[in-house]
């Protein structure tokens, strides 16, 4: 495949690229597994197997009450949309905050231009590309935003010579700048939120800003780099999807897709270690061919530094991102952090690629506010979700007795930690959501079309479970937990599932999705997620907007609004097509919202002749200044 056609692929895409593993692994028996329980279905073929050997009653436990349920909802739900435009409801309105290649400091005014993007000079200056996880800080009375740019479209940013590969380091040093995290001061001027140019608070954490690991991988051999022989300190934080609050209001960033930035200028075999987490042959980006740390055949253990959840703290401008090891390395979605009843903080995690884990950590000591959280995310230990069918569920630990692996090894290599103890395999988990009103949580499953069709990357089987109960799952669905004796920290949870996603116009049988979707709400790969503080579940999409086929009527990717007591569920949002819906945050007063929207398609939002498409932070708000929070 030529590198051109590479950066045209989804980070999805690029997984199956980088380990097609249709012939080996066990493969044949996995299908046999799943038709010979097809057979036993007899007339059922077009069921995933699970949904019929699990019952309805999974699809229908949050939905019981929606006929006689109270509508919650302020709004009037939104048809969907298949143009360039963003839509919200009636009554309410939206602008856009803050555009890839737009200013943070007034020597950048000029930096983008339509015609040529961001110049390298003046690129880690400006807001980046790709929005993505997001959240709003309050420091001595300024208002700032901390949200990251997980990758870059090389096409709109390279000169079209270039046909979107890098040819020299300038143009990479162009790329790397323009991912990270941006730090804002944003302020309400009255017309709306805009950003504070010039703000003392405004930075840029690129691919090449130092940070130090924290957590019981620093200074561990996996780390040791001949930059860097003590394993103490890293440079960048690359691919940074969702996010997460700390309980002491910092900001927590999760490397997701780190692996395809680095390539093998030489031979290179890859060892179990990379091929789990498809590294290996060439990067996306040609970063490889210009900078040393980014070759496999010189730096094997750089990519052991990245893949780690890392915390910023957006008050001091100075202060140096820590690289939390205890969290685990793998493709990080986001960070939930909540409470336990007994005092321990805990972290939810998804590792989003096909036939991956669900994670939790639960901090050693316990925390309380005003209290320092010093070692709290360093010291801890780090679980997998096993859930099984009778809607009960365990969190695994990893430790070394449980996995037959060393402490450093669980933590570099957690995926081959949560093999080992047999967690459940699931579709792609994205972000977790905690309810504020409830000891519960939510994971986003976003679609698995290699679900019952062929294992996951380290080999284990991934046949259908209750949890991930259909064959070839090209809509996904979202499962909850509710923790034992209302603890988070608890080892144990009951479950089940919150919904399916589906359509009922194309489908009449489980992939019609479950009984809370209907054509006027229908989605396809739920990602993103939030509650506001009124306890309704915010759902964001990142999937098929073609509208046609079995995702005809589900139109652009969208947001919506889940009651989680009556599994009532509306469309809130759509954005242009193209794009998708990432990142949510609300203003203090919680009248003002504000929603990345990355990768639109068209020329939105300047839709001029010849502009370029520019992922942006949009605000939205009630016309008649009401909480929406
Ligand atoms: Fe970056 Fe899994 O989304
Ligand atoms: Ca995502
Ligand atoms: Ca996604």
């Amino acid at each position: 495949m030529k590198k051109t056609d590479i950066t045209d692929l989804s980070w999805d895409e690029f997984d199956e690229l980088r380990d097609p593993r249709e012939d080996n692994n066990g493969f044949d028996a996995v299908v046999e597994r799943a038709v010979s329980r097809r057979g036993f279905l007899g007339g059922a073929l077009a069921f995933g197997s699970g949904a019929a050997v699990f019952g309805t009653g999974l699809f229908t436990s949050t939905t019981a009450a929606k006929a006689d349920g109270h509508m919650k909802f302020a709004f009037k739900p939104i048809d969907i949309a298949t143009d360039d435009l963003v839509h919200v409801p009636e009554g309410y309105e939206t602008k856009v905050l803050v555009r890839w290649g737009d200013a943070l400091w007034s020597e950048a005014k000029d930096a983008y231009s339509a015609k040529t993007g961001v110049s390298v000079e003046m690129s880690d200056k400006v807001f980046g590309e790709n929005t993505d996880g997001m959240e709003l800080y309050e420091v001595d009375g300024a208002t700032l935003i901390t949200v990251n740019s997980e990758y870059v479209n090389p096409k709109i940013n390279l000169p079209t010579e270039a046909e979107g590969t890098p040819r020299t380091a300038d143009e990479v040093n162009l790329l790397k700048n323009l991912q990270g995290v941006t730090v804002m001061e944003v302020a309400d001027t009255g017309h709306g939120f805009e950003v504070v140019v010039d703000s003392k608070y405004n930075r840029r954490i690129t691919h090449e800003t130092e940070m130090k690991i924290a957590g019981p991988l620093a200074g561990s051999d996996f780390v040791k780099t001949n930059a860097d022989p003590e394993g103490m300190t890293v440079k960048g934080t690359m691919n940074n999807c969702g996010a997460g609050k700390t309980l002491w209001n910092t900001y927590m960033t999760c490397e997701e897709n780190f692996n395809g930035y680095f390539g093998a200028t030489g031979e290179h075999a890859s060892t179990l270690g990379e091929s789990r987490y498809g590294i290996g042959g060439e990067g996306r980006y040609a970063y490889e061919k210009f900078d040393p740390r980014f070759d496999l055949t010189q730096e094997p253990n750089e990519p052991n530094r990245h893949g780690f959840v890392t915390e910023i703290n957006p008050a001091d401008p100075t202060s140096m991102p820590i690289k939390r090891s205890a969290l685990g390395r793998f493709k990080h979605e986001n960070a939930e952090m909540v409470h336990a009843s007994d005092g321990r903080v805990v972290v939810y995690m998804g590792d989003d690629e096909r036939g991956e884990y669900l994670y939790k950590y639960v901090s050693t000591n316990t925390w309380a506010e005003g209290t320092s959280p010093e070692g709290i995310m360093d010291d801890g230990m780090l679980f997998a979700a096993r859930f099984n069918d009778d809607q009960t569920g365990e969190w695994l630990a990893l430790t070394p007795d449980a996995t037959g692996m060393s402490a450093d090894e669980i933590l570099c290599f957690t995926r081959m930690a949560a093999s080992a103890v047999q967690a459940t395999t699931m579709d792609r988990p994205e972000w977790v959501a905690a309810n504020p009103l409830k000891v519960e949580a939510y994971c986003a499953l976003t679609n698995n079309k290699n679900r019952g069709v062929k294992p996951n990357a380290g080999g284990d089987d991934t046949s259908v479970n209750a949890a991930n109960p259909r064959d070839t799952n090209n809509y996904g669905q979202i499962v909850r937990w509710t923790p034992s004796d209302e603890n988070h920290a608890a080892d144990t949870f009951t479950w089940d599932l919150y919904v399916m996603a589906g359509n009922p116009d194309v489908y009449d049988n489980a992939y019609a999705g479950s009984d809370n979707i209907n054509s006027g709400n229908m989605f396809n790969s739920p990602d993103g997620m939030a509650f506001s503080s009124d306890g309704m579940l915010w759902i964001q999409t990142d999937g098929d907007y073609k509208n046609e086929g079995e995702f005809a009527g589900m139109g652009n990717n969208q947001m919506l609004i889940g009651d989680p007591e009556t599994g009532e569920i509306a469309r809130f949002m759509t954005v242009p097509y193209g794009a998708e819906v990432t990142g949510l945050c609300w203003s203090a007063d919680k009248k003002t919202g504000f929603v990345g929207v990355q990768h639109p398609g068209g020329t939105w939002p300047d839709m001029g002749e010849g502009d370029k498409p520019r992922s942006s932070v949009v605000a939205f708000w009630r016309k008649d200044g009401a909480t929406i929070g």
